[in-house]
């Protein structure tokens, strides 16, 4: 017998599945290679190559040509923190990472090649989260002489294209979302549309209300609103305090609830936890409802609000108040986590969604500065070009900068953000101005972006596009909510390396070759 090398054991039982089976994560990626080496890793792992695979196929087939642009870059702001890389030749100069090829793939427009992709490596230094890596890759893509809907037909026709990589056909055309409704609607710019539990606005009905707290936050342009959990009247007041906390976590003050108990014969007179509780919850004569506002709202108030909410025998109906985005927020939050709770999601359904005229900006409260909501070189919608001109230029009406819509959008696919993009700025003075509503001075502009303000006074042509993440795609396709299991060697939540311990030390030489000296 030919012996080709010997093994140790390994540290963790590959062969165990199920991931309450599995060794801790932490272990597992010290020793990446053994679990690469699972099953359920080898598959998506071929699944993301073959998903690559697609997408060159399709837009290679579309005549899209494939360009790779440099990682020694410049700064390219897309919201976060660059990593940055200090030069030898130049001491005391650093390259930053790109955060995207934005910038670049803009000038390829300007090159004259009209039709761009690259599958391209991007870096962030972010706040990492379950589907957020530092370091990962993108299908970006632009085209020129296109409107948004032309964009929308690749995004749609490449997904599509990909997901049929798990037999799913998605509509040729997805259905389509304003940023204001998909907000209105679901609390989030990526509602996850396979269920429903829709927020509704009680706001109306409490406007006038003896209840202060409602009342003056309607006043002062909050709002009030609700979700209907169906055939959930029996939450405990452990339950409810547990969705309390949890919404509490996206900034709700607190959660008010209401309690429609089914009727029947033998209870209708009684409170369906009556017993149950320690502090039984007040219920009005002649009433089954509860509510943590019977007291301060009344029982008619109560009931109008149940039946205003949709709300049947059987429904709790959870409510928030306060500043709009932390109703949108909280709310919306708490719309997944219920369905989490109470298993509503269709695990074998896939819902595509196109979120439309997002913002153009947004409002920073730490700074008072508006930052751009997608990346400074989206373009505003044409019927807002206005309003953007006279927020810029006069500071008094600064603040409707707020309100300006831009050509930006995303794809958004069973909750999760897999593509964004915008139609751009093409012509030199609005770019000038949205640097100038972002808060640089002419000077800071030409130092940062003079490269790029010169080359669009070369004949830009209109141009758009947009960018999707592998990673979140591979996700939806390996039905998967962990960014990991679809990157063979990923960073941990705390953005390391647990393989090769990196980030490390470098040697002293290193350093004093750059002219760098770390602070103790
Ligand atoms: P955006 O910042 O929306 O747009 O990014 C595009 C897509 O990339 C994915 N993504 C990420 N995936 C994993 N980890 C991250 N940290 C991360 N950040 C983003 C998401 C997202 O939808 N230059 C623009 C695109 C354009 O305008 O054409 C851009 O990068 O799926």
């Amino acid at each position: 017998m030919l012996i080709f090398n010997t093994a140790k054991v390994p540290p963790f039982e590959l062969e165990k599945t199920g991931s309450q089976n599995l060794a801790s994560e932490d272990l597992r990626l010290k020793y990446r290679y053994l679990d690469l080496r699972r099953p359920q890793l080898q598959q998506n792992i071929r699944m993301r190559a073959k998903a690559v695979a697609a997408i060159r196929e399709y837009f290679d087939g579309r005549g899209f040509i494939e360009i790779e642009t440099p990682i020694l870059l410049k700064s390219t702001p897309e919201g976060a923190r660059d990593f940055i890389v200090p030069s030898r030749i130049h001491t005391g100069k650093f390259f930053a990472l790109p955060q995207s090829p934005q910038i670049l793939k803009q000038i390829t427009m300007i090159a004259g090649f009209d039709k761009y992709f690259q599958i391209a490596r991007c870096f962030r230094d972010e706040d990492l989260r379950a589907d957020r890596q530092p370091e990962f890759t993108q299908l970006d893509m632009e085209m020129s002489f296109v409107n948004r809907e032309q964009v929308y037909r690749e995004m749609e026709g490449m997904f599509n294209h990909v997901m049929k990589l798990i037999g799913v056909e998605f509509p040729s055309e997805w259905p389509r979302m304003t940023h204001a409704e998909a907000m209105r609607r679901y609390g989030s710019d990526k509602p996850d549309l396979r269920f429903e539990m829709e927020l509704c606005d009680l706001s109306e009905e409490l406007k006038d209300t003896d209840f202060a707290p409602f009342r003056d936050t309607i006043a002062n342009g909050g709002e009030v609103k609700c979700i209907v959990v169906k055939g959930r009247s029996d939450y405990s007041r452990k339950q409810t305090d547990e969705l309390q906390e949890y919404a509490k976590r996206y900034g709700a003050g607190a959660l008010a609830w209401i309690k429609i108990p089914v009727r029947t014969a033998s209870d209708s007179d009684r409170a369906p936890d009556a017993g149950r509780e320690k502090n039984p919850i007040a219920v009005a004569p002649g009433s089954d409802i509860t509510s943590s506002l019977l007291k301060v709202l009344g029982e008619a108030k109560i009931a109008e609000l149940a039946s205003v909410a949709g709300a049947e025998p059987g429904d709790a109906v959870l409510i928030v108040a306060g500043k709009r985005s932390v109703v949108a927020a909280s709310l919306g939050a708490l719309r997944l986590e219920v369905a989490r709770r109470e298993d509503l999601i269709d695990r074998s359904s896939y819902k595509p969604l196109i979120v439309t005229e997002f913002p153009m900006f947004e409002y920073d409260e730490e700074t008072d500065t508006y930052v751009a909501a997608h990346h400074p070189f989206t373009s505003p919608m044409d019927e807002d070009v206005e309003l953007f001109k006279t927020a810029v230029n006069d500071p008094a009406q600064h603040h409707l900068l707020g309100r300006v819509r831009a050509k930006a959008y995303d794809a958004v696919i069973n909750g999760y953000e897999c593509a964004g993009g915008s139609i751009r700025i093409h012509q030199k003075e609005i770019q000038d101005l949205n640097f100038k509503a972002l808060g640089m001075t002419p000077e800071k502009a030409r130092e940062r972006f003079g490269f790029f303000l010169d080359a669009l006074e070369y004949g830009t042509p209109p141009h758009g596009g947009f960018a999707a993440g592998i990673e979140r795609t591979c996700m939806i396709l390996c039905g998967t909510e962990n960014i990991r299991d679809v990157m063979a060697f990923p960073k941990t939540a705390s953005a390391q390396d647990l393989m090769m311990d990196s980030p490390g030390v470098v040697d002293p030489g290193q350093l004093d070759e750059l002219g760098i000296e770390v602070a103790e």
